[in-house]
């Protein structure tokens, strides 16, 4: 059945939930781990920005690579192109030095203190959640969600970089801190973060793809790190977008480069280009078989505003 069609793509008076959703103003977004991968759902943003069905006002969560995209391209105001720009020159300087081995959790906070505007945590504060996992001296490592109240742009970097953060990779130690406690990448606990949910209408949409993991040619989701993937086997019909999901667009380079780009190997600018096109045709596809475009192309005609916030908060984000 799932890889039959994309949910809600047959014809008739079935509605969608994302499209209810999106009607009531409830439509969340959530972006799994990802690695430099994240140039996809940059893409995705963009899809979803330009057909009117998101803005830097919708609610989202994110782990790791996802915890960038939702605090930068989402409730930060920053334009995904302008994010792919500035992440595309972070990850050619990671090229140029060892990967960043050691030196990636500078290079992430220094990004996103230059591309982060000063009232990120106003902007941000019940809008972009993040997943971190906590290091837990007496017990197991537990997952969780920052996002309801950051303090002040600081701590929306520091929330931020620890979702990202990847033991002894990031820097040489196993966690890094974030208001007092000691944290490392989200992904681990958290693969699939969405916004608490807010009323009995939320659907936390899509932009997700499971942490490290992509779509095989017979629709079942493959992770060239099992042991970072908790969720092995069928996927769960809330993953909406995803890498080479049956129903969107092939992957643009043969299975193992695009794998490698989640864990080893830093995509060179043209690569990042073309996994951003990939992740903007995939959110595209998705929306139109699901009626969010045509939904949102309604929307826009009757002259309603449906992003949550409204015209008004789109635009305080501009100005
Ligand atoms: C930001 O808030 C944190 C508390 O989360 C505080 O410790 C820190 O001093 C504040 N930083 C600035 C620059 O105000
Ligand atoms: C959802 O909430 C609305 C408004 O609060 C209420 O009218 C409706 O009955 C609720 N629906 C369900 C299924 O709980
Ligand atoms: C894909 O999943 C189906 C059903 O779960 C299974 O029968 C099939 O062997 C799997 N194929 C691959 C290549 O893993
Ligand atoms: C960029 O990376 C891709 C994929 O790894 C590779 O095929 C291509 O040759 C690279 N291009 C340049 C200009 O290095």
């Amino acid at each position: 059945m799932w890889n039959a069609s994309l949910p809600g793509a047959a014809a008739g008076p079935v509605v969608h939930p994302a499209v209810q959703a999106w009607r009531s103003g409830t439509l969340d977004l959530g972006f799994s781990g990802s690695g430099f991968l994240l140039f996809y759902f940059l893409g995705v943003l963009q899809s979803l920005f330009d057909l009117g069905i998101a803005s830097h006002s919708t609610r989202m969560a994110g782990s790791s690579g996802g915890a960038l995209t939702a605090v930068g391209g989402g409730c930060g105001g920053v334009a995904p192109a302008v994010l792919l720009r500035d992440l595309t020159a972070t990850a050619e300087a990671c090229r140029a030095a060892e990967q960043c081995y050691h030196t990636l959790d500078a290079a992430v906070r220094a990004r996103l203190d230059s591309t982060l505007p000063a009232d990120a945590a106003a902007r941000c504060s019940s809008r972009g959640f993040v997943a971190v996992t906590r290091a837990d001296p007496t017990g197991p490592d537990e997952p969780l969600l920052l996002g309801e109240r950051y303090h002040n742009k600081s701590d929306v970097v520091a929330a931020a970089a620890a979702s990202s953060f990847l033991p002894y990779w990031s820097a040489p130690s196993p966690f890094t801190t974030v208001r007092a406690f000691e944290a490392y990448d989200g992904g681990f606990t958290a693969p699939l973060p969405c916004p608490p949910p807010e009323g009995n209408s939320t659907y936390c949409a899509i932009a997700q793809f499971r942490a490290l993991s992509r779509y095989n040619t017979e629709g079942n989701v493959t992770s060239p790190a099992p042991e970072l993937d908790p969720l092995p086997g069928p996927p769960p019909p809330e993953v909406d977008i995803a890498p080479g999901k049956p129903g969107l667009s092939p992957l643009p380079f043969p299975p193992a480069t695009w794998d490698s780009f989640s864990l080893t190997s830093i995509p060179n600018a043209t690569a990042a280009r073309l996994i951003f096109d990939t992740g903007a045709a995939d959110a595209a596809q998705w929306a139109r078989a699901v009626g969010l475009e045509a939904a949102a192309a309604a929307g826009a005609r009757g002259g309603r505003r449906r992003a949550r916030g409204g015209a008004g908060a789109a635009q305080r984000q501009r100005a």
